[in-house]
């Protein structure tokens, strides 16, 4: 048999004990698959004695992360610590300038430093993998990157985060309020340490900036992605969305338009028929658009030790059968600039508003979306609530920037209270 492929773990966390427990269980499979062995040399945490689940006496130890990937028997870095930068940047640069190719499944890092990290491992002759940032579990690199690699992608989208679906789902199924879902989710272990992360869309957004490098040729840039978290969504707009055959989702949707590249992670309306609006719990679905393909939907555990870990493997076992892939499925230096486009794509949208109870009310309401140019589609009052009323109108499509400047001019009517909630409505 050829000499192993010999691994170098740092981070040992939910993932990394993960990625340690394939390795110890399926050592026999992981061979015969990949044609040789897969072997640990050295692994790496912050603290040494911790109970990680897993017996790790037979391999090597460092404190430090960029030691480790420097070592002479390690072949391949698995990044498994997380963070934009700081020890996670630091092992990953140190790996590549030694010449050693990286897996990883840090998508802060990527989704902030994708670009220069690919061109330095172009650069040394490596690859750096990360199939498992993005949908957990889902082999959606893989899908965009070789099944799909005979398509010019028109739309790639989904719902990235579990976290916040799972929030949603509760509020939908249980009646619960935004603060009982988020507390049950942080009960269970669900929140990123920062909780902004997941319910700031910022993680998907991550995510959804990754793939839209692959799809569409160009250099990852997350700050153009239009982050909207779901923190603002209340029960009524789940119950009216309902009401109306609708889901609130928090979807990630990347498109090349004639004005540029539109990147957008916010809370959307989808049909409650379509697969997205039927995901349940901390489920991850992605849905691509090729223009030979159509459409496919993958659906999977987007998070959790098992799927994510599974996800490293498949990146581990090409490298040990050689498949080299380029980052971003193309050589970065390739890999366009794009101008951002902020959704450049019209679309009807849902707005809920608080009206007051005066004669002409809604009269006004109405002039200042004619005058925005914005048409409705549909509009219902619902009961008083003492000296106002819930008035909900679903919009003909409109662009975002009509809207908001609608949105502006509401404040000056003198007849809505508070600020209206507006909700895209995605035709998926
Ligand atoms: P985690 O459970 O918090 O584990 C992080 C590990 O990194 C711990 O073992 C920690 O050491 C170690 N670490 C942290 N800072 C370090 C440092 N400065 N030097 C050395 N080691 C350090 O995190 P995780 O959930 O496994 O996530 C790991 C990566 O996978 C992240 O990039 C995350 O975004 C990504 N990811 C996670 C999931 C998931 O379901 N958890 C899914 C997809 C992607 P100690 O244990 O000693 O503290
Ligand atoms: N916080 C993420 C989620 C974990 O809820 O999906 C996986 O990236």
């Amino acid at each position: 048999m050829t000499s192993p492929l010999r691994l170098g773990i740092a981070g040992l966390g939910t993932v990394g004990s993960g990625v340690v427990r394939i390795v110890q269980t399926h050592a026999d499979l992981l061979a015969a698959r990949a044609g040789r062995p897969v072997t640990i040399s050295a692994v790496s945490a912050r603290t040494r004695d911790k109970d990680r689940g897993v017996p790790l006496d037979a391999y090597e130890w460092e404190d430090d992360a960029v030691a480790l990937a420097r070592r002479d028997d390690v072949d391949v870095l698995v990044e498994l610590m997380g963070g934009s930068d700081g020890p996670a940047k630091a092992a990953t640069e140190a790996a590549l300038a030694a010449g050693k190719d990286v897996v990883t499944a840090n998508k802060a890092l990527l989704a902030i430093h994708g670009q220069a990290l690919a061109e330095a491992a172009e650069a040394q002759g490596r690859v750096i993998r990360f199939e498992a940032a993005v949908a957990g579990g889902i082999p959606v690199i893989k899908a965009l990157t070789e099944g799909l690699a005979g398509n010019a992608m028109t739309r790639v989208m989904g719902v990235m985060n579990g976290t916040c679906n799972y929030i949603l789902t509760r509020m939908e199924n249980a009646g619960l309020t935004y603060a009982e879902a988020f507390a049950e989710a942080d009960g269970l272990g669900y929140l990123e340490a920062d909780p902004e992360l997941d319910v700031g869309g910022i993680d998907a957004g991550h995510k959804l900036a990754l793939l839209a490098a692959i799809a569409f040729g160009t250099q990852v840039d997350f700050g153009a992605v239009e982050l909207e978290g779901i923190g603002a969504i209340t029960i009524d707009d789940i119950v009216q969305a309902a009401d109306m055959g609708y889901k609130i989702k928090l979807l990630g949707v990347a498109q090349m338009t004639g004005r540029g590249l539109e990147q957008r992670m916010s809370p959307c309306l989808v049909p409650d028929t379509s697969p997205l609006g039927q995901l349940q719990g901390g489920t991850n679905m992605v849905v691509l658009e090729g223009d030979a393909v159509g459409q496919i939907v993958l659906r999977g555990a987007g998070a959790g030790s098992g799927p994510t870990a599974s996800a490293v493997m498949g990146d581990v076992i090409d490298l040990a059968r050689g498949v080299r892939m380029p980052t971003f499925g193309q050589p970065a230096t390739s890999l366009r600039k794009a101008r951002a486009a902020r959704a450049a794509v019209p679309a009807p949208y849902y707005l809920r508003m608080q009206l007051v109870d005066k004669p002409g009310a809604l009269a006004k309401v109405a002039r200042v979306l004619g005058e925005a140019g914005i048409s409705i589609d549909r509009m219902r009052q619902y009961g008083h609530q003492d000296t106002s009323a819930p008035v909900l109108i679903v919009t003909h499509k409109t662009t975002r920037g009509a809207l908001d400047e609608a949105l502006a001019a509401f404040a000056a009517t003198g007849v809505v209270e508070g600020a209206p909630v507006a909700i895209r409505i995605e035709a998926v």
